[in-house]
């Protein structure tokens, strides 16, 4: 039995509180919006976007949408989560709908064309209604051809107006920005509409209030103390006065994720609860610019090439930037150590545009020609020491060592 924990799964990235603090207007919003679609499935097609910076909380308050979606229409209206992070083709995002809607759909053998029929056509035989999010759009738009899958899905909801059927869907669409909407078509854009609810960073008071809300379900009594929780707030919260515009700020996974670690450091080191000083070592071991599982997620290459980025950085602590082909040598040694075949340089190429479009790695052209080893990398949002770690971990344990 722990002494800690008296329920770890609430500070998971997957667990859905009871109650989300400071986002009910938002949840209030959203029902308003899909309030009409709600009542009379297939009146019409609602379309709202969620925005706002990593961590204020966009997720989880659809998911939550889509839990009172399903119990306000008692089943008839159905909830589709979509992750345009894991899923960043239309081909891929068309699949998951299928299979969230329990479409029968063929692994394979079958073009983007023949998907989208086969959806829409059995979406009307089935005579289903869903709520649709696309979280994290901007992966898609990112991608090859972002652009016009997004537009390709969200004219999806229209189609069968043009067919003579009702309104099927209602779409989400989740991101940190307006970016990608200014990607679109004219006409995507202008059919996706203008219902923004945008999603302020957290304040320490509220970060506070969300981090009492979780120890009260993950710890057992006496585990800690509420100015541990203060101590986390202080940290992850912007000001309430506006003050504090640090762009990794106002981010609850960043608090949650300090709870945890701290946690789990108490308990390692068999202390009956959580103290001060675990919180400290918890603040330098967690990663702030960069998500966990979307790092858990890259292919494991592009894990080792970003190891090998971290690393060549770090044999040279007086420059920020390391070049692409030393970088490249780097991977090779890793590659050996791990008993890796090594991925040709192109596919690294690909890797590093990847990496740079998540933020994860800045890039800067040198002089001499683009796509080539002398372009510059670095790595501003993270101390290397703590992405080393990280990623060592993750690899080692992808690898079963
Ligand atoms: N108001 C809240 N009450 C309780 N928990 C919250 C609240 N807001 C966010 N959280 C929790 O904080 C974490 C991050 O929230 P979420 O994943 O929804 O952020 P996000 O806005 O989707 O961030 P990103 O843009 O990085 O995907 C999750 O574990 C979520 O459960
Ligand atoms: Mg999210």
């Amino acid at each position: 039995m722990s002494r800690i924990f008296k329920n770890e799964a609430a500070l998971t990235p997957e667990y859905i509180p009871d109650r989300l603090p400071y986002r009910e207007e938002k949840l209030r919003l959203l029902k308003t919006y899909f309030g009409g679609f709600l009542e009379r499935p297939g009146s019409m097609y609602p379309k709202v976007i969620l925005i706002g910076r990593p961590g204020s909380g966009k997720t989880v308050t659809s998911r939550k949408f889509g839990e009172y979606v399903v119990k306000a229409t008692n089943g008839r209206v159905k909830y589709v989560h979509v992750s345009c992070f894991l899923n960043r083709t239309l081909n891929s995002v068309l699949r998951d709908i299928g299979v969230q809607l329990n479409i029968p759909i063929p692994k394979r053998g079958f073009s983007t064309e023949e998907l989208l029929k086969m959806i829409l056509e059995m979406v009307r035989d089935k005579d289903l209604y869903a709520v649709i999010a696309l979280d994290d759009v901007f992966h898609l738009v990112n991608s090859n051809n972002g652009p016009m899958a997004l537009g390709t899905l969200i004219r999806l909801g229209e189609e069968y107006q043009s067919r003579n059927d009702s309104y099927r869907f209602g779409l989400i669409l989740i991101s940190q920005d307006l970016v990608f909407k200014e990607q679109l078509d004219r006409s995507s854009q202008s059919s996706l509409g203008n219902n923004i609810i945008t999603f302020e960073p957290y304040t320490k008071d509220q970060i506070f209030d969300i981090l009492l809300d979780r120890a009260r379900e993950a710890f057992v009594d006496n585990a800690y103390d509420e100015e541990i929780l203060k101590m986390i707030a202080d940290v992850a919260g912007v000001d309430s006065e506006g003050g504090n515009k640090d762009e990794y700020r106002g981010d609850a996974r960043y608090a949650i994720d300090i709870l945890w670690r701290a946690a789990k450091l108490a308990e390692m080191r068999n202390a009956d609860r959580i103290m001060p000083e675990h919180v400290r070592e918890a603040i330098k071991s967690t990663l702030r610019g960069i998500r966990y599982d979307e790092l858990r997620m890259l292919p494991l290459h592009e894990k080792i090439f970003l190891l090998a980025i971290v690393r060549s950085l770090r044999r040279n602590p007086n420059s920020p930037y390391v070049l692409f082909g030393q970088a490249e040598n780097e991977y090779q040694m890793l590659c050996e150590q791990y008993k890796q075949e090594p991925r040709k340089h192109t596919q690294l190429w690909q890797y590093l545009m990847d990496m740079n479009s998540k933020g994860f790695v800045e890039i800067r052209p040198s002089g001499r020609g683009m796509r080539g080893r002398s372009t510059l990398i670095s790595i501003p949002s993270e101390p290397l020491a703590t992405l080393d770690d990280e990623l060592t971990k993750i690899i080692e344990g992808d690898l079963g060592l």
